[in-house]
């Protein structure tokens, strides 16, 4: 009898990340389980046992100890060399669960597959095809640190000396380490040097070798001093995780609306932006700038926000895979996720209908929107939150799927729906100007070009972000804040749904 088994889903990751993520040959399967269960391990809480169910036996595997932790083979003695370390591998899980595993065999085979499978569903959910697989790895199981590196780290001097070089006396007063940037909070006695600083920018970041990340000024309060964010090395940078949306949520005690949380500012602070008020958000960026898990930020957010109990998701995917996790989700709009042309079409020219009904609703009511509706106790008109998760794709199987896009955004807003369009080509082909200029909300993760930030932010400065989440938020006429975005994994969007179905029951 095997040890371990796996389902149709994992089996396909595991081709996946052999064939196009490691990309090396001959190498066994079991070494992604190896992998995985690295990965789960990392996650501080257990994973959870509806991992136990697979669903899709009949594509599934079968694996044995000797393969996954290599019982019984090599030991190490008489100078064979070391294959066996499952007694290692028992010994971490009994602490990682405080349980003697040593003690019950069946009980640590069936964890081994649970951590190996909620592995697997990491993978699933956080690596695309396409994207550097050993950059992936690396953050996950390398990135993970609380900032203590950042305190050690200084710049101080280095920083000075590049002030010098483009000619501006100023004196450090401070530094403030964040998640990734630190700020240096520089005193400029002769105001004239404000120009040269901000003209010499760009060569202040060459000479601290930065590449393409640029410094970005901020604001203060005082008198003749200005922030300077420098970016820090990637070993220094403190990841958010997932798990920090719940407590926001739990601290903020607005009732109703539709608040997200993209992630948190140079300095560590949760940022929020209210989708209702948006009340339209655009979120563009190049491929592994991190828009899909933005997009699961402000999903999360909204599955455990205060207004989940009135609120239908409408998830379109023309890619088919990013919005897979939702599928048991018992709050979706038309009860699956949209992937294809026609079903999207359909599904967008019935949110119209919607709409216009909506508006002769609420004009009965004598409600001017949705949140007044609710105060007057309707309770049969719940927000529906719209995602599309590549703009540019759907367009290109479908034109015709603008115009209810358009009619939407012009019109949609008081009838509490809204729309979060992602796009990684932000373009005037998939941005057009009449949808522009009915999507005010904007965010933007790392771009190639300078123009490609102009067409998400009206302004440049999106091409020298960091890149894995780092973004620029924007609402309204305020200059866009810069944000850090929270990591977050399938372990917790599977927390996110689970928490909305019970509340749905
Ligand atoms: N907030 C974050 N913190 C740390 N790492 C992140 C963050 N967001 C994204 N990443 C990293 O970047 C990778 C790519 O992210 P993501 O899949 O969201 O990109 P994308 O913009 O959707 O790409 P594509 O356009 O190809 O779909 C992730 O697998 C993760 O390793
Ligand atoms: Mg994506």
């Amino acid at each position: 009898m095997a040890d371990i088994y796996t389902g149709g889903d994992d089996e396909e990751t595991i081709r996946l990340v052999l064939e196009k993520g490691l990309a090396v040959r001959n190498v066994p399967k079991w070494s992604v389980l190896r992998l995985a269960l690295a990965r789960s391990l990392h996650i501080a809480t257990p994973p959870s046992d509806s991992l136990d169910r697979i669903e899709d036996r009949k594509n599934g595997s079968e694996y044995h100890l000797e393969q996954v932790t290599g019982r019984g083979l090599g030991s190490g003695a008489d100078h064979e060399p070391r294959q066996d370390y499952d007694a290692a591998i028992r010994a971490l899980l009994s602490v990682y669960h405080d349980t003697d595993l040593f003690a019950d065999t069946n009980a640590y085979k069936r964890l081994l597959q649970r951590h190996i499978r909620r592995g697997l569903r990491e993978f699933r959910t956080g690596w695309r095809v396409g994207h550097d697989f050993h950059d992936f790895l690396y953050q996950e199981l390398f990135s993970q640190h609380q900032g203590s590196l950042a305190q050690e780290f200084s710049l101080t001097e280095e920083l000075e000396r590049g002030l010098t070089e483009i000619g501006v006396r100023g004196e450090i007063q401070k530094t403030l380490h964040g998640p990734r940037l630190t700020r240096f909070q520089l005193h400029l006695p002769d105001v004239n040097d404000l120009d040269r600083l901000k003209r010499g920018l760009e060569k202040l970041s060459f000479s601290l070798g930065l590449q393409e990340q640029g410094i970005f000024t901020a604001p203060t309060r005082e008198s003749k001093v200005i922030g300077l964010d420098v970016p820090r090395p990637r070993d220094t940078w403190e990841s958010i995780p997932g798990s920090r949306l719940a407590e926001w949520i739990a601290s903020y005690d607005a009732k109703g609306g539709l608040p997200v949380w993209p992630g948190v500012d140079v300095l560590g602070e949760p940022v929020m932006l209210d989708l209702a008020r948006a009340p339209h958000l655009l979120v563009g960026g190049t491929t592994g700038s991190g828009k899909s898990v933005c997009l699961h930020a402000l999903l999360v957010s909204l599955l455990r926000g205060p207004s989940r109990d009135r609120l239908l998701l409408c998830l379109i995917d023309p890619k088919r895979v990013e919005f897979e996790a939702y599928k048991g989700l018992r709050g979706l709009y038309g009860g699956e996720v949209f992937s294809d042309s026609e079903s999207t079409l359909c599904t967008l020219q019935a949110l119209v209908d919607e709409m216009d009904e909506r508006i002769t609703r609420l004009a009965e009511l004598g409600a001017r929107d949705l949140a007044e509706a609710h105060a007057k106790g309707v309770e049969d008109l719940p927000y529906i939150a719209v995602f599309v998760e590549e703009l540019a794709d759907l367009l290109m199987q479908s034109r015709a799927s603008e115009e209810p896009l358009v009619r939407l955004a012009q019109k949609a807003r008081a009838t509490g729906i809204h729309l979060v369009l992602a796009t990684q080509r932000p373009d005037a082909a998939t941005f057009s100007g009449l949808l522009r200029s009915n999507i005010p909300a904007r965010i933007a993760l790392t771009v190639q070009k300078a123009s490609e930030s102009k067409i998400i932010l009206d302004r440049t400065g999106a091409e020298r972000l960091t890149g894995m989440g780092d973004m620029l938020v924007a609402t309204g006429q305020a200059e866009p804040v810069r944000v850090h975005g929270v990591r977050v994994m399938a372990d917790d969007i599977a927390a996110a749904v689970t928490v909305f179905n019970e509340g749905a029951q």
